[in-house]
């Protein structure tokens, strides 16, 4: 909950105790789309192999400030990120009204090895036939890498993964490091879950019961109750989805129901 929706519900209770207090309108949110927040990379610095002192600066319009900056590399109030390794760092920034927006920015080793590209397939949906392929240069060779703080290996190409992300690590001979994270999706497609749902939801979403499910948007908004409700076996309210159909649904939400 967003901190106006707090007030909301806290001025609620105040004035017109517990009674009177709608749960929904305790959840509503603060209508982010008024003022987007919008961040964007301002300078970086490389950094020397071996001492982290690399560093990069954010700027944000939009929003309503105050706003935090967070990532792998901690907390910043200016969006100032110092004394960091080679990598590529995720900054989230969010400002006072909960409305967020979020930038991946890479510092690069400036005296070793650098990531090139990351090329994957999918994991399937409840398999774990994934597959991530990298290519660096830079430093000396060879490399030694390693996922998710496994052993490191020679060769550049990890199988057998699961979907989610991964935490990748390239080192070169002379012990220069450089991390990054790739997300696997499942691959499940939106045609697939439009499907299940015309079948089993739509008879009565759009007609006798709320919400409508017509179309890509109101089914991406909806995604993640989607899941819940299905996974919980408590929608359709007949009885729960064939299992297959279940986790459909949950691996193309959790791959970011995107519009595949
Ligand atoms: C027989 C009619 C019927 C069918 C079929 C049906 N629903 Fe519902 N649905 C309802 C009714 C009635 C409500 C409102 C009451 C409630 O929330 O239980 C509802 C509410 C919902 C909500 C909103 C409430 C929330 O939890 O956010 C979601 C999401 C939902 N259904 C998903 C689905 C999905 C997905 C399917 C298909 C797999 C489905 N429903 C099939 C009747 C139906």
């Amino acid at each position: 909950m967003n901190i106006k929706a707090a007030w909301r519900a806290t001025s609620c209770l105040l004035l017109l105790g517990i009674s009177s207090c709608a749960w929904d309108q305790m959840e509503s949110t603060f209508d982010c789309s008024i003022s987007p927040v919008q961040v964007e990379l301002l300078e970086t610095s490389e950094t020397a192999c071996g001492t982290a002192n690399g560093a990069f600066s954010l700027g944000v319009s939009g929003g309503e400030s105050p706003y935090t900056f967070s990532s792998e590399a901690g907390a910043s109030a200016e969006g100032l990120f110092e004394n960091i390794g080679a990598g590529s760092y995720t900054v989230q920034v969010t400002d006072v009204n909960g409305c967020s927006d979020e930038i991946t920015v890479e510092v690069l080793n400036s005296d070793g090895v650098n990531l090139d590209n990351i090329l994957t397939t999918d994991a399937g949906c409840q398999t774990s036939q994934g597959t991530v392929e990298i290519t660096a240069s830079g430093g000396t060779e060879p490399y030694l890498y390693s996922i998710d703080g496994g052993n490191t290996q020679n060769s550049n190409t990890f199988s057998g993964l699961a979907g989610g992300t991964h935490n990748i690590s390239i080192e070169d001979q002379e012990g220069c490091e450089i991390t990054t994270s790739v997300k696997l999706t499942s691959g499940v497609k939106f045609s697939t879950v439009e499907g299940i749902i015309k079948n089993r939801c739509t008879s009565c979403h759009g007609s006798s019961a709320s919400p409508s499910f017509g179309s890509f948007e109101e089914i991406s908004n909806k995604a993640s109750r989607i899941m819940a409700r299905t996974s919980a076996g408590t929608m359709p309210p007949s009885g729960s989805l064939p299992q297959s159909e279940i986790d459909a649904i949950a691996c193309w939400v959790n791959d970011g129901a995107l519009s595949n």
